[in-house]
């Protein structure tokens, strides 16, 4: 009897052998199944009849600023993620990053054309003006540790350090978005939930095979994390989350990378 496949109603991933789960949550085909659900009748990340309602000109510019930012950190994924292909150690890290390509830019894209559905003539000039210092230079050491080829390094710091900060802010901005904003921002924290899945499986492994690496993404995690905490200050002050929260939301990010095991 033929094996079952994702196609099919009997088939449960976590019932496979290590190496075929491996092969199976790595692959194309499983990324398609994946996101065919939610993406299925959308254009550009949300559905054509969303109703888009009128923003205040103060909401609208601070959610233009944040959605500026937003890009220079898709950006900052899709070319991290597209570097790691290279120096992936094993063909299954290859085909999910590039499966994790994909993703990264369409995020960049429904994002620019969310720009430009809140009227700004030229988001890639828009994004280049607001970026925000701090989340540039976290682009800039990431892309770093890419160049100098130290896979356990740039995998954590793009598919746990990064998609941990992505993931907790859009998963806190959706909450009180606008209705297509927040449609656009749904679809993709379940895109980031699968890279940081990706990257908490790769990483144990490793670390798992090889503990002495553990004391190198120490030191990458003490080397971001001023950057980061102070990434999340600036956007979670943008969004609107009232200061007295917006420790507990960094605290939030720090002990789910911790609980990784990744101190
Ligand atoms: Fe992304
Ligand atoms: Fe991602």
């Amino acid at each position: 009897m033929a094996k079952p496949t994702s196609r099919d109603s009997c088939f449960e991933v976590h019932d496979l052998e290590p190496r075929e789960f491996l092969e199976q949550v790595h692959s194309f085909e499983f990324w398609f199944q994946s996101v065919e659900g939610y993406l299925a009748g959308t254009s550009y990340g949300h559905r054509p009849g969303a109703r888009d309602e009128p923003l205040a000109a103060s909401d609208r510019e601070r959610l233009i600023t944040v959605l500026c930012n937003y890009c220079v950190g898709e950006t900052a994924a899709l070319e991290g993620a597209s570097g790691l292909v290279a120096i992936a150690p094993n063909r299954f890290a290859k085909v999910f990053l590039s499966t994790q390509v994909v993703d990264e830019g369409r995020h960049l894209e429904v994002l620019l054309h969310r720009l430009a559905e809140l009227g700004v003539a030229d988001p890639e000039a828009e994004v280049e003006r607001r970026a925000s210092a701090s989340l540039r230079e976290f682009k800039r050491r990431l892309l770093a540790l890419v160049g100098s080829k130290d896979w356990e390094a740039a995998l954590f710091a793009q598919n746990v350090i990064l998609e941990a900060m992505e993931f907790t802010v859009f998963q806190t901005h959706l909450q009180s978005a606008d209705p297509v904003t927040a449609e656009v921002l749904g679809g993709i924290v379940k895109d980031e939930r699968r890279h940081i899945g990706f990257g908490e499986n790769e990483l144990g492994r490793r670390l798992r095979e090889s503990p002495h690496r553990r004391a190198r993404i120490g030191e990458v995690k003490r080397d971001l994390d001023a950057l980061v905490l102070e990434t999340f200050e600036e956007t979670l002050r943008e969004i609107g989350i009232p200061a007295s929260e917006r420790p507990d939301l960094g605290r939030s990010y720090l002990s789910a990378v911790a609980r990784l095991g990744f101190v």
